[in-house]
């Protein structure tokens, strides 16, 4: 055999085991793969399972936001109801009055019940029923139904509005609700004696809405958390006040401001955009 012949053979041989060990490793890689295929569905199925897990605590803390929430609302009016209800005990009133307080302690049941249908569909802070409101009436509405929440807390409420009809877009019931909260958040400020002033005006083509209070007033760090869910300084406070009302301001197109004082008191700025063509009509 000649040594080109021998050569070759062993060249050959070479490429015979080669190929082979590179089978083997093929062999190998591939059962390899099917492992890492295999540990990675195993992953993702974990990933998944972790991921529904995460939806279901996050569905269950909105739940219970929402129950904290209805429990907040509905709180509001039923105190209103309670303090009419205590004073219809007292025998000297009128019949005008009477019905007065039953009419309110009425208006506000409903209320209640309209705020429970609002937040079992899922407490939506848009405006689904716009329509034109006068901010006067309103106003004039809301300060009869805290009146007797103030007198109980011996809080007197001064009302000054400019003698028009200011006209604004948004839902009667959110309104009512959202100004209720923070006028009542201010007689809770006053220590059993105070007085709340509610100011409207025209600034800028807009309703400019003032509510001031002479209570215990805010720190630089309650300011910045007030309107966040939970935040609350209050025995009893659920924190949730005030973050629906400035959530129903910005949804019916308004805006606010907060300035206070330790120990000197504080006051909202409350803006919405008029309704041109009503107010001019009015005017
Ligand atoms: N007019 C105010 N004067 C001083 N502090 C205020 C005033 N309004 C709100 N705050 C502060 O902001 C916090 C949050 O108010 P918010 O209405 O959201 O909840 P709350 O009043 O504590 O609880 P709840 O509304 O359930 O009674 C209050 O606890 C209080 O510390
Ligand atoms: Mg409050």
């Amino acid at each position: 055999m000649t040594v080109i012949a021998f050569l070759s053979i062993l060249i050959a041989i070479m490429i015979f085991l080669k190929n082979r060990i590179l089978n083997k490793r093929t062999q190998e890689l591939n059962a390899i793969n099917k492992l890492l295929t295999i540990e990675n569905e195993n992953h993702m199925r974990t990933v998944q399972k972790l991921q529904e897990e995460m939806n279901k605590l996050t569905q269950l803390k909105t739940v219970s936001e929402i129950a904290a929430s209805i429990s907040h609302e509905v709180r509001n009016p039923l105190t209103v109801t309670r303090g009419f209800t205590q004073l219809l005990r007292d025998g000297s009133l009128s019949d005008e009055q009477r019905n007065q307080y039953i009419r309110l302690s009425l208006e506000e049941l409903d209320r209640a019940e309209r705020i429970i249908g609002d937040y079992l569909s899922f407490a939506k802070p848009s405006i689904e029923n716009e329509e034109v409101l006068h901010l006067n009436e309103e106003i004039e509405y809301i300060v009869q139904v805290i009146n007797p929440y103030a007198t109980m807390n011996n809080i007197t409420v001064e009302v000054d509005m400019e003698d028009c009809q200011y006209a604004i877009l948004g839902e009667k019931q959110k309104l009512h609700q959202s100004l209720l909260n923070i006028i009542k958040n201010g007689i809770e400020a006053m220590d059993n004696k105070g007085k709340i002033s509610i100011q409207l005006k025209k600034f800028n083509e807009l309703a400019q809405l003032i509510i001031k209070d002479n209570g215990q007033g805010m720190s630089e760090e309650q300011i910045n958390n007030i309107g966040t869910a939970y935040f609350s300084t209050k025995e009893k406070g659920t924190g949730l006040g005030t973050m629906v009302a400035f959530n129903i301001i910005k949804a019916m197109h308004g805006d606010y401001t907060i300035e206070s004082k330790i120990g000197k008191g504080t006051c909202f700025c409350i803006t919405f955009p008029l309704v041109d063509s009503y107010s001019r009509m009015k005017e």
